[in-house]
């Protein structure tokens, strides 16, 4: 198979309250509104290479409306599309805000992606917002502690090794790293990527019965110390840090994770190292080994594993986490 694709391009969730999220993103962020439809409003980092990153659309509950990735090339999309298709997962062509030509489709586990390779190449050229670095799209943000760019999304399915396999062979995200039980050879998380990163998606285990939901999104920086001045305004604001700042183990990035407005969870990362190997072999880890916080001395609260739109369904457990592994995030395990 040709690489299909290159790397995640935006994430599109939904809220209640599309402006609160949305001054939010400004004010505390640091992102630019680039636009606004009947879709969405549309919003960038600084550092974004294209038009946005973030899509904030109306909704009845907070959740992910759609994430998209950029191919490779014209004919990737054909090839991709083609494969999506002769796997069962049929979807629809349609002209994206500041796109162009897309293609959409629900995956088995009912997250909605987006596929494209048309984008505009995003620079301001004169005005405040204009960079006098060559290769900077945007001035750096005058907000401290803005991301440069989006980094990642993590979402939930109800058979982690499946969806990690299935988006594999349809699409070739690589395999990076899992995450397993202690007790039982149960996957609670893995980790998938289309470019050198350690992930640009990640999989966690959800025990409920809603299809297509997320767990958070996730924020670049270059330097840990940018990260920390963002933390420091976090606190300063009255935003709640609701993990971190630390170390994940797989990856080896430093991050924190906050709500927005929304209750929305973002995560902010730096650091950690690239892998360029083409026939990877992922390992596996058990939680123990600090997969999750390669310091291992702390507990994950327990607020971590809620996702969004919340869990409902006769096997769900109030959080939506399987019984097993609930009793592992009272230990701080996971
Ligand atoms: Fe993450």
């Amino acid at each position: 198979m040709i690489t299909l694709l290159s790397h995640l391009s935006y994430v599109a969730l939904t809220t209640p309250d599309v402006e609160a999220s949305v001054d939010f993103y400004v004010d505390q962020v640091g992102m630019t509104v680039v636009g606004r439809d009947d879709h969405g409003v549309y919003l960038r980092c600084w550092g974004d290479y294209y038009s946005y990153s973030l899509v904030i659309v109306a909704g009845e509950e907070v959740s992910l409306d759609s994430m998209a990735w950029r191919t490779t090339s014209a004919e990737a999309l054909e090839a991709a599309v083609g494969r999506v298709e002769a796997a069962g997962a049929a979807g629809e062509w349609f002209d994206a805000y500041g796109i162009g030509r897309a293609y959409r489709f629900v995956g088995p586990w009912g997250h909605t992606m987006v596929l494209h390779w048309e984008a505009t190449h995003h620079r301001y050229t004169d005005g405040d917002l204009a960079s006098s670095f060559p290769d900077r799209p945007q001035r750096r943000s005058k907000i401290a502690g803005a991301p440069r760019q989006l980094d990642h999304v993590t979402i939930c399915a109800s058979d982690v090794d499946a969806f990690a396999q299935w988006y594999n062979d349809v699409l070739g995200f690589r395999l990076m790293a899992r995450t397993v039980l202690e007790q039982a050879p149960i996957s609670v998380f893995s980790v998938l990527t289309t470019n050198e990163k350690s992930h640009d998606l990640g999989v966690v285990l959800d025990g409920s019965t809603r299809p297509g939901r997320v767990n958070h999104f996730a924020f670049w920086y270059d330097t840990r110390e940018e990260m920390l001045i963002a933390a420091d305004l976090l606190m300063e604001s009255g935003v709640q840090i609701e993990y971190g700042p630390t170390i994940h183990g797989i990856g080896e990035q430093s991050f924190l994770y906050y709500r927005e407005p929304s209750t929305m969870r973002i995560e902010l990362n730096t650091g950690g190292y690239r892998n360029y190997v083409p026939d990877w072999e992922a390992p596996t880890w058990v939680t123990s080994q600090g997969s999750f916080d390669i310091y291992r001395n702390t507990t994950m609260p327990l607020s971590l594993s809620e996702s969004f739109p919340p869990a409902d369904g006769p096997t769900a457990t109030e959080e939506g986490v399987p019984e097993e592994i609930r009793a592992q995030l009272l230990k701080g395990k996971v």
